[in-house]
């Protein structure tokens, strides 16, 4: 990954980088944030100590404002958490965090990428969409706290079935 620094439209710097686990408490921060359920820090922590993962951040004026975590599973990335810090939204930053994701993934080669997301999610479905993914299933009740079902969603598939 080219470590680049690019202005930010509202100033500062922007660079996408490798997560650090220095970076695990305002990581978690966010986390706690966005989601309803969200990863403690010793998932994040277990996911940084993995050696297949992607695990990257996006800083704006060096403070960190979003985070994409990644994982491959035999053959199929899986794109297993991303957030964009609210204040930060609309501002193409999961868009870079989603390119820098693919650069690396293409240089290690792979069968496809899949994710789950919320039936509701709209900004999420929205930008996976805007990147190729293709909602292939249903996984009914799939989120614990208030049984909302998963959409499955697959890009590059180059499997007999998804
Ligand atoms: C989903 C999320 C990561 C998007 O981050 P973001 O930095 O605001 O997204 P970007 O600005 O990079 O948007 C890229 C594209 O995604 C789509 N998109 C993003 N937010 C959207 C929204 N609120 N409504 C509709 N489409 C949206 C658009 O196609 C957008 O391109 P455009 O701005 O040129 O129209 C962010 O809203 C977030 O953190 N949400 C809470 C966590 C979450 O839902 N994560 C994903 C599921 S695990």
């Amino acid at each position: 990954m080219t470590l680049q620094a690019v202005p930010d439209e509202r100033g500062g710097a922007r660079l996408v980088r490798p997560m650090q686990f220095t970076d695990l408490e305002t990581v978690a921060a966010i986390e706690r944030r966005t989601f309803t359920l969200p990863w403690s820090p010793a998932v994040f922590t277990g996911q940084l100590a993995r050696e297949t993962g992607i695990e990257l951040v996006c800083e704006v004026g060096r403070r960190i404002a979003g985070y994409v975590v990644a994982d491959m599973f035999v053959d199929v990335w899986h794109l297993m958490n991303i957030a964009v810090d609210e204040p930060y939204r609309r501002r193409h930053i999961a868009a870079e965090l989603l390119e820098a994701y693919f650069a690396i993934t293409e240089l290690r080669g792979h069968r496809g990428h899949t994710l789950e997301v919320r039936v509701s999610n709209t900004p999420g479905t929205e930008l996976y969409r805007s990147f190729g993914f293709i909602a292939t299933g249903v996984r009914p009740g799939y989120y614990s706290d208030d049984r909302e079902d998963a959409l499955i969603m697959w890009k590059d598939w180059e499997g007999e079935s998804a």
